[in-house]
């Protein structure tokens, strides 16, 4: 067997309008919401780099430029917190400006995820990679990427994520059709439907914001026509390489039973925030306190 090339390469599409959040994100982009005291997007760049990938390339768009900011040093800042004696933040700011380097590409239309992940086909070139999407926050302690690595270095296909669900909750999601396979810890899937109606999906197992793809599938995006929304869907790209043969076809899932984060709508993104709240040692302890007189 020919040696596989490693996955090093994580592909986030951050180009999003953000109109569940508006009008916070008028102005905004919605990947900068704080969870806590970080931008949601700077946990899903720390996911990337703790599973070990070293080439980023982030999808953006108009408007995004507090993203790249974000991400670069800002040496007026960093001297002031100096001057003050502010180490602690100091650390913090000059950490998120060590996370990459981060690369860069717009994705001049909004056209879908499989538009935006078509976008990184050049930077990509012929190696399997990741995507990781910034509204799904997956605990620090579960090593789910790590997991979907190996599972696309043993089987040379593409890798999803799946959760269980509530079965009604299934239309918001991606849903697959999955085989268990024998003395493995990953699934066969068979077929996957982009945000089906909750009667007619074959499962619930949703399919949530972690990918590891072989580089067939930019290949398939490119002939892949618009699908539900009118937007060019990674779901059906996916579809397509799960039913196919030859080089690069086969999807597999890993089902996740860690602990995820939802940041995609107001209520799933405050739950999110109090949740990761409640586990800082500076006031975790406190916010709960408060929390249970509040809710009497
Ligand atoms: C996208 C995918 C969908 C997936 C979801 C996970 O949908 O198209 O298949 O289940 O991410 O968060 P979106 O939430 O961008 O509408």
């Amino acid at each position: 067997m020919t040696k596989r090339k490693a996955v090093t390469k994580a592909v986030i599409p951050a180009a999003g309008l953000g109109t569940r959040f508006l009008p916070a994100t008028k102005a905004m982009p919605k990947e900068m919401l704080p969870v806590v005291d970080r931008p949601a997007i700077q946990y899903v760049v720390e996911e990337a780099v703790r599973s070990g990938l070293t080439d980023l390339l982030m999808i953006t768009g108009r408007n995004k430029r507090a993203l790249e900011d974000h991400f670069d040093r800002e040496p007026g800042l960093e001297r002031a917190l100096q001057l003050k004696g502010d180490t602690a933040r100091l650390a913090e700011v000059e950490y998120a400006s060590q996370l990459g380097p981060i690369h860069y590409v717009r994705q001049g239309e909004a056209k879908g995820l499989g538009h935006a992940v078509l976008c990184a086909k050049r930077h990509v070139g012929d190696e399997p990679f990741a995507v990781l999407l910034g509204d799904d926050l997956i605990d620090e302690a579960d090593t789910l990427l790590a997991t979907m690595m190996e599972v696309q270095q043993e089987t040379g296909g593409s890798v999803i994520a799946l959760m269980e669900v509530e079965p009604a909750a299934i239309s918001a999601y991606g849903c697959g059709d999955i085989t268990a396979i024998e003395g493995k810890d990953f699934v066969r899937v068979n077929s996957l439907v982009e945000k089906p109606a909750a009667s007619v999906a074959p499962s619930n197992l949703a399919v949530i914001g972690r990918y590891v793809l072989h580089p067939a599938v930019f290949g398939v995006l490119e002939n892949t026509a618009p699908g539900r929304g009118n937007e060019i869907q990674l779901t059906d790209a996916l579809q397509t390489l799960a039913g196919g043969e030859g080089e690069g076809s086969g999807v597999y899932g890993v089902v996740f039973k860690g602990r995820r984060y939802d940041t995609g709508d107001r209520l799933s993104y405050l739950k999110a925030v109090i949740t990761l709240a409640s586990e800082r040692v500076e006031f975790g302890e406190d916010l709960k306190t408060w929390l249970k007189g509040f809710v009497n």
